[in-house]
């Protein structure tokens, strides 16, 4: 037991000696590294100081150092105030942000640009952005959007609506614009882009505008695009609107409007869009937190670009109005591939719907729903197939939606009224639909809360509250337990 030692403590001598002559080693080899690493420190120190004698004069002229410094992510940087912004919430920056975005255009085979937009209220008109491009919006920037309607420019009906959603002929464009683009990313520190929706809100109501609103934010016909990191706020009309883009991210963003009296301020619509990924966001809306779209009806089909590959995941949504997270109506290009989980919803009307109509066309398919949380929800699952709305009385009767291949795992939550609501027809049956490890906390403890109509599917396992008898039963082993009834018997009752 104690021969061991010395063998030990030779081998440690050993070790040390190895380890010297290596440290000796390395650093005749690495000279010149050691010489580029003595610079650069010299060099910070020297950096250090003088950023130091910049803050102490910056403070002395009386203005603050605020906020976090802004990273460069694009070769070439701008801050508004080169342009001639004024951050007082009175100045008209329009001409700023389109100078700016002018001078980024021409950065595109060099990297691209970046605005900053500092501290301040920065009210402009509608802009467009351009390819290549980050906008940043610094720790307390807001961009204001001019309530003056005369100020918003009108463009042409979207192709797959055929008239604007709330008027025919033409619709106002979004307060930040864009199409044909590559590459932009709106970013920051939390900073706003604030629709100041609530005139617009107001005009609606009293029907005293001639065209449709406007959104706050609208890309169309682009890739590659991320919105991280900021807040959107009371949007005239739908928030964000990507449209016909691919490969479109949105990250870590707050989207608010209030959940009463803000009409038709959706969180985010990706309409005929491929490739979106929209996570780790909140949003508390005035009509769906979000709704995945595809065109409207003929022009739907006509236009037939596809909402698909789409995954929700992790969001915090609340919406009064309306839903959670919506598919529809307007679905005639068709919606595929979409992915929702790790949901919550509360304080709703509703919490996913799939809504659709006769005339529509297209389809819903291949949807899955994965741990969700209904807290304080009067309607949880729906799917309605009479959303009768159209743009025009053009439209196709026997243009038949398909909706099918839908899997609910996992649902959850507490003061829930009507848990599910499933409302196919004859002419629109919902079909393969699939719920998996269910259990609702109720408000309203009668018969009729699982509710359905016309639709074929399965439950497995333990399920709460009781499934409808349109489906079919299994147990945990995937074994048929009950077969259903009939699947097109009817028991909705919209009066609970
Ligand atoms: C932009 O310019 C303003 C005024 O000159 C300044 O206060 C602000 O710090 C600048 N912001 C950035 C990100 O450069
Ligand atoms: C912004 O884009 C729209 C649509 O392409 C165009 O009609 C408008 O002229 C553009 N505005 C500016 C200032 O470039
Ligand atoms: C989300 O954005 C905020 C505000 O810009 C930032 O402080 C935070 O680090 C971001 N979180 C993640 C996970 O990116
Ligand atoms: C960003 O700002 C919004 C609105 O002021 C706020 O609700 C949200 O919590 C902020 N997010 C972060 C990550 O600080
Ligand atoms: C999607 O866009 C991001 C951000 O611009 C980019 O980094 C990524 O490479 C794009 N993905 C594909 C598959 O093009
Ligand atoms: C968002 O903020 C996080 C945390 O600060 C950062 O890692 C990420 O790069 C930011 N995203 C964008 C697109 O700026
Ligand atoms: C389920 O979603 C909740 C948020 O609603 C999240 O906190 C939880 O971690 C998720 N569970 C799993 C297993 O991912
Ligand atoms: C039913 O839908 C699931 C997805 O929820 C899909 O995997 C399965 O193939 C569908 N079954 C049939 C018979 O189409
Ligand atoms: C349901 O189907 C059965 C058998 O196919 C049929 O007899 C019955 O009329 C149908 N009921 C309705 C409401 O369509």
């Amino acid at each position: 037991m104690v021969e061991p030692l010395p063998v030990g403590r030779f081998q440690l001598q050993q070790k040390r000696v190895k380890l010297k002559r290596w440290v000796a080693a390395f650093i005749s080899s690495h000279r010149t590294l050691f010489v580029v690493l003595w610079i650069v420190a010299f060099c910070s120190v020297f950096l250090w100081q003088r950023k130091s004698v910049a803050r102490a004069g910056l403070s002395l002229s009386g203005k603050t150092w605020s906020g976090r410094p802004v990273p460069k992510m694009r070769a070439f940087a701008f801050n508004l105030t080169d342009f001639g912004g004024v951050g007082d919430g009175v100045t008209v920056n329009t001409a700023a942000f389109e100078t700016a975005v002018s001078a980024i255009s021409k950065l595109g085979k060099s990297g691209g640009g970046q605005l900053n937009v500092p501290p301040g209220k920065w009210l402009t008109a509608p802009f467009n952005l351009t390819s290549h491009m980050t906008l940043f919006l610094a720790e307390d920037a807001e961009i204001l959007g001019i309530q003056d309607e005369n100020q918003w420019p009108l463009m042409p009906p979207l192709p797959s609506y055929g008239h604007g959603r709330e008027h025919h002929g033409p619709r106002y464009g979004s307060l930040i614009h864009g199409r044909n683009l590559k590459d932009v990313v709106i970013t920051g520190h939390n900073g706003t882009i604030n629709g100041q929706g609530q005139s617009w809100w107001k005009k609606y109501q009293q029907k005293l505008l001639d065209h449709t609103r406007g959104p706050l934010v609208q890309i169309m016909w682009s890739g590659d695009i991320v919105i991280a990191n900021i807040t959107l706020r009371d949007s005239p009309f739908w928030t964000f609107h990507p449209y016909d883009c691919k490969n479109v991210t949105v990250r870590n963003v707050t989207i608010l409007a209030p959940i009463h009296g803000a009409p038709n301020t959706d969180g985010i619509d990706p309409d005929s869009c491929e490739d979106v990924v929209i996570e780790d966001c909140y949003i508390s809306v005035g009509d769906d937190a979000i709704a995945i779209k595809s065109g409207w009806d003929q022009y739907g089909i006509a236009y037939g670009r596809p909402s698909r590959n789409i995954l929700i995941r992790n969001l915090i949504v609340r919406s009064m109005v309306s839903a959670g997270i919506s598919i529809g109506s307007e679905m005639s290009g068709g919606v595929s591939d979409v992915t929702v989980e790790n949901l919550l919803v509360w304080s709703s009307r509703r919490a996913v719907r799939i809504k659709t109509a006769a005339g529509r066309g297209g389809y819903i398919r291949q949807i899955t729903y994965r741990n969700l949380t209904f807290d304080n929800v009067r309607v949880g699952i729906v799917m309605k197939t009479d959303y009768n709305e159209h743009p025009d009385n053009d439209f196709d009767l026997k243009a038949l939606p398909i909706v099918k291949d839908i899997s609910f795992t996992g649902v959850y939550g507490q003061g829930v009224r009507v848990p599910v609501r499933i409302h196919g027809s004859e002419d629109i049956p919902i079909r393969n639909v699939t719920f998996r490890d269910i259990s609702v906390g109720l408000t309203y403890k009668k018969k009729h809360i699982f509710q359905c109509g016309f639709v074929q599917g399965r439950v497995i396992g333990t399920i709460f509250p009781a499934p409808c008898e349109n489906l079919d039963l299994y147990n945990e082993e995937g074994q048929l337990v009950k077969r259903s009834i009939a699947q097109n018997i009817t028991d909705v009752d919209y009066d609970i």
